[in-house]
C-alpha cells in the first residue's frame, strides 16, 4: 500500500535545545505510535563532525532518563534511534545542505510513496542569527520542487529579535524565502495543557461569559516564578532580559488567550485575528506601572556584564482600550531566582455590592489557573463556616489535574507543537503580525531599560522579589486573600 513520507530534520542537533526537548519530544510522539518506523526518518544536522552512532549514542543518555528499568521502553528507544542520521555540515554553505537534500532523496525513494506525499519538516534547534543563512541554504537546496512536491515546514524559536526593527527584519528575511503557512513560531506555552484549555473555558461555560469584563472582574494577574537563577545561560539572558525572555512573549501569548473576543471559529486564522486585535488595543505601558527588579549573585557570572542594567524581575502593568476591558489592569509579572517555581493566572473579581455579610474583609472571589507545576483551577469563594456558627469563610471549589485525571498523562509543549506542525494547524502557533504587536507593545520600554533610564532594584535571591511589586499590585487594586 500507498504510505507517505516523512522526514524530520533537527538542525542543531548536538544542541541544547535539540537534547533536552527537540529529540525527547520525538521519541515521545514515537512510543505513542504518533511517528512510524515505516514513514519516518530523522536528520541530525550541525556542524560538529561526529558519526550517526556518536549521536544516538549521546542522545540515549537523556531520551533514557528514569525509564532504564522498562524493557519496553529500552527497546522503542533502540527502534527510535535508528530512525536517526547525522549529517554535518556548516550552516552557510551548500555543500553540507546538498548531501542532507541527498540523504532525504534517498530516503523518500526507497518508500513506496508518490512524491506528492513526502513531507519535510525542518526544526531549527539554533540561535536566530543563523536563522538566515539556514534558511536560504533550505530554500536552495532542499525544496526543490520537482524533486520534492510534497510540504515544507519550518520550525523557528524565540528570540525573535530583540525589538521592533530587529524582529521585523527579520520577519521580512524569512518572508522572503517562505510563506506564512510554512512557517510554525514556537511560543512552547502555547503547548501547555492548561493554557490550550483557556478558549475552552472561557467560551464552553456559560459560568463565565457574563462574568468576564469590566463590570465583574477587578483586576488579572499572569504570573511567571523561577526558583533558580540563569545558571549557565548568564551571557545569553544578559543580552535579552526578563522581558524579552518571558514576558513579551510566553505571558502575552496568555495574556493573549485570557482577554482576547471570541473567535469566529476554531479556524486558527479566526483565532490569530482575536489575538492581534487585543494586542492592538494595549495602551503604551507608563513607566508608574512597571518595576524591575535583579537578583543579588545575578553578575558574579562571569559571561554577564559587570554593570549590567538586564532585569531578571518585572511587573508591568498593561491596559486594555476596549469596550470589554477599559479600566481592567492586567499585571504581567515574571522573575528568577525567586522563592518558588510557579506560573498561574489570577482573575479577581469585584466586590459585593450590598455586602450584608462583611465577608469582603476575608477576600474577593478568585478565579485561579495555575499552569504548573500540578496543574489546577480552582475558585476561591465565601462559604458559610460549617458548624452551628452563622459566620462565612473563604474555601475553594477545586480542580486539580493530578486527581481529577490520575490516568491522564499531560504531554510536553514541545510534544504536542510538534505533531501540530506535522498535521499542519498553526492555531498554536504566532503568526507574524502578532508578533509585530507584541514587539509593539513592549519597545519603548525595553528601549528606556536599555537606555539606562529605568534601572532594575536588587532583591535577595530566594525572596518574593522586590517589596516595590507588591506596592505595584496594590496599586493595581489587588486585594491580598487568605488561603492559597
Ligand atoms: C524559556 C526561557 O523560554 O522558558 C527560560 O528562555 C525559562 O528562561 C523557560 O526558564 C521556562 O519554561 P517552563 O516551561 O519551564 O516554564
Amino acid at each position: 500500500p500507498e504510505i507517505g513520507c516523512l522526514s524530520i530534520v533537527v538542525l542543531g542537533a548536538s544542541g541544547d535545545l535539540a537534547k533536552k526537548k527537540t529529540f525527547p519530544a520525538l521519541f515521545n510522539l514515537f512510543r505513542q505510535g504518533f511517528l512510524k518506523s515505516s514513514e519516518v526518518r530523522i536528520f541530525g544536522y550541525a556542524r560538529t563532525k561526529i558519526s550517526s552512532e556518536d549521536l544516538r549514542e549521546r542522545l540515549r543518555g537523556y531520551l533514557n532518563k528514569g525509564k532504564e528499568d522498562s524493557k519496553e521502553d529500552s527497546e522503542s528507544l533502540s527502534k527510535f534511534l535508528q530512525l536517526i542520521k547525522y549529517v554535518s555540515g556548516s550552516y552557510d554553505n551548500a555543500e553540507g545542505f546538498q548531501s542532507l537534500n541527498k540523504e532525504i532523496l534517498e530516503h523518500e525513494s526507497s518508500k513506496n510513496s508518490q512524491p506528492e506525499t513526502s513531507r519535510r519538516l525542518f526544526y531549527l534547534a539554533l540561535p536566530p542569527s543563523v536563522y538566515p543563512p539556514v534558511c536560504r541554504m533550505i530554500r536552495s537546496y532542499c525544496m526543490n520542487q520537482s524533486d520534492h512536491p510534497g510540504w515544507t515546514r519550518i520550525i523557528v524559536e524565540k528570540p525573535f529579535g530583540k525589538d521592533l526593527s530587529s524582529a521585523e527584519e527579520l520577519s521580512t528575511q524569512l518572508g522572503e524565502l517562505f510563506d506564512e503557512k510554512q512557517l510554525y513560531r514556537i511560543d512552547h506555552y502555547l503547548g501547555k495543557e492548561l493554557v490550550q484549555n483557556l478558549l475552552v473555558l472561557r467560551f464552553a461555560n456559560r459560568f463565565f461569559l457574563p462574568l468576564w469584563n469590566r463590570d465583574n472582574i477587578d483586576n488579572v494577574q499572569i504570573v511567571f516564578r523561577e526558583d533558580f537563577g540563569t545558571e549557565g545561560r548568564g551571557g545569553y539572558f544578559d543580552e535579552y532580559g526578563i522581558i524579552r525572555d518571558i514576558i513579551q512573549n510566553h505571558l502575552l501569548q496568555v495574556f493573549c488567550l485570557v482577554a482576547m473576543e471570541k473567535p469566529v471559529s476554531l479556524k486558527p486564522e479566526h483565532i490569530r485575528d482575536e489575538k492581534v486585535k487585543v494586542l492592538q488595543s494595549v495602551q503604551p505601558i507608563k513607566l508608574e506601572d512597571v518595576v524591575l527588579g535583579q537578583y543579588d549573585g545575578y553578575k558574579d557570572d562571569p559571561t554577564v556584564s559587570p554593570n549590567s542594567n538586564t532585569p531578571t524581575f518585572a511587573s508591568v502593568i498593561l491596559r486594555i482600550h476596549n469596550e470589554r476591558w477599559e479600566g481592567v489592569p492586567f499585571i504581567l509579572k515574571a522573575g528568577k531566582a525567586l522563592n518558588s517555581r510557579k506560573a498561574e493566572i489570577r482573575v479577581q473579581f469585584k466586590d459585593v455590592p450590598g455586602d450584608i455579610y462583611k465577608c469582603q474583609k476575608q477576600g474577593r472571589n478568585e478565579f485561579v489557573i495555575r499552569l504548573q507545576p500540578l496543574e489546577a483551577m480552582y475558585m476561591k469563594l465565601t462559604v458559610k463556616k460549617p458548624g452551628l456558627e452563622m459566620s462565612t469563610i473563604q474555601s475553594e471549589l477545586d480542580l486539580s489535574y493530578r486527581q481529577r485525571y490520575q490516568d491522564v498523562v499531560i504531554p510536553e509543549a514541545y510534544e504536542r507543537l510538534i505533531l501540530d506542525t506535522i498535521r499542519g494547524d498553526q492555531q498554536h502557533f504566532v503568526r507574524r503580525d502578532e508578533l509585530k504587536a507584541a514587539w509593539e507593545i513592549f519597545t519603548p520600554l525595553l528601549h528606556e531599560i536599555d537606555d539606562g533610564a529605568l534601572k532594575p532594584l536588587p532583591y535577595s535571591s530566594g525572596s518574593r522579589g522586590p517589596a516595590k511589586a507588591d506596592e505595584l499590585l496594590a496599586k493595581a487594586g489587588y486585594v491580598q486573600t487568605h488561603g492559597y
